[in-house]
């Protein structure tokens, strides 16, 4: 049984559609990437899924359970993290952390306090954990929204672009640390985000929504293995061609081919393996 599902999901908003049967699900344990370019419905989806916005039709399937009739239950099993950043900034990271777990009910452990601090060290907030929520920068503060996600240990963590405005080296840190919350917990993981090299690294799948219909839901590599490698010739005057390559053949083919043609001898061969982001604008364009 898969451990989220959205089921014929449509969301209006007056007479806009911004999202028509979004129909697709996802296992347990896995990670998905769900892409689409601005405004073409992930926070909309995620939000249903959130509670903070009802569906006009379908239903979201959490554990068996659905989140309009088993709302605290589902809530529970979910970590949202949303796009926007919003936390009460008179409080530091430490308090927040803890007010989280009082309103999960969880109780002030020794456990559950190393927990907290796991979590801050792993999410490079431990130097900033007695600082005023409103004086951390930008970065800091989508982290502790991550932070206060996982309080509960929930199943299932939503991520709507946390890595927005964070900096490379923490970036790879978040995806070191979503790597060891799959070991640890086996966290099933619904990402959305504008980087899709980060993307193409994490995901054993990929979601493309497009004006509120996913038209592409498939295995990473098996994504990318529909897409054509690109190679480029370049010849000593400067000038580089390009070529699709259906198999391994069609390389010799047109190197010799271009050698004969060109009164110009070849002087730099690269391969380009498909992208993600070449496959994404296929779909999109
Ligand atoms: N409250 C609202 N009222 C009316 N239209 C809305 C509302 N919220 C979102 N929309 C519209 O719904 C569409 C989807 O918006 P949504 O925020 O879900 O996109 P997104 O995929 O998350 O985009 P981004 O990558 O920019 O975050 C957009 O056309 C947006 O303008
Ligand atoms: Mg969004």
């Amino acid at each position: 049984m898969p451990i989220l599902s959205f089921k014929n999901i449509k969301k209006s908003y007056g007479d806009f559609q911004a999202l028509k049967n979004v129909d697709f699900s996802i296992e347990k344990g896995e990670f998905v990437s769900l892409l689409g370019s601005n405004g073409a419905g992930k926070t909309t989806l995620i939000n249903c899924l959130a509670g903070i916005l009802t569906q006009t039709e379908g239903e979201i399937i959490v554990e068996g359970k659905n989140t309009i009739d088993n709302s605290s239950e589902t809530k529970q099993l979910l970590g949202i993290v949303d796009q926007e950043v919003s936390f009460d900034p008179f409080f530091t990271p430490l308090e927040t952390l803890e007010m989280m777990q009082g309103f999960f009910g969880i109780p002030p452990t020794k456990e559950n306090n190393e927990y907290i601090h796991w979590l801050l060290e792993k999410l490079s907030l431990a130097d900033k954990k007695n600082a005023k929520s409103n004086t951390l920068s930008g970065g800091m503060k989508r982290r502790l929204m991550i932070a206060k996600a996982l309080i509960h240990k929930p199943k299932i963590l939503v991520l709507d672009e946390p890595t927005a405005g964070v900096d490379i080296e923490l970036r790879k840190n978040l995806w070191i640390f979503m790597r060891e919350l799959q070991k640890k917990y086996n966290t099933t993981i619904l990402l959305t985000t504008h980087y899709l090299e980060e993307a193409e690294e994490m995901s054993d799948k990929i979601a493309i929504l497009h004006n509120g219909e996913i038209i592409v839901y498939k295995e990473t590599q098996e994504l990318l293995k529909n897409n054509k490698r690109t190679l480029f010739l370049t010849f000593q005057s400067g000038e580089t061609k390009k070529f699709m390559i259906e198999n391994d053949s069609d390389i010799m083919k047109n190197i010799i081919a271009e050698e004969k043609k060109s009164e110009h001898t070849i002087c730099n061969i690269q391969i380009k393996e498909p992208k993600l982001e070449d496959v994404f604008w296929e779909f999109t364009k």
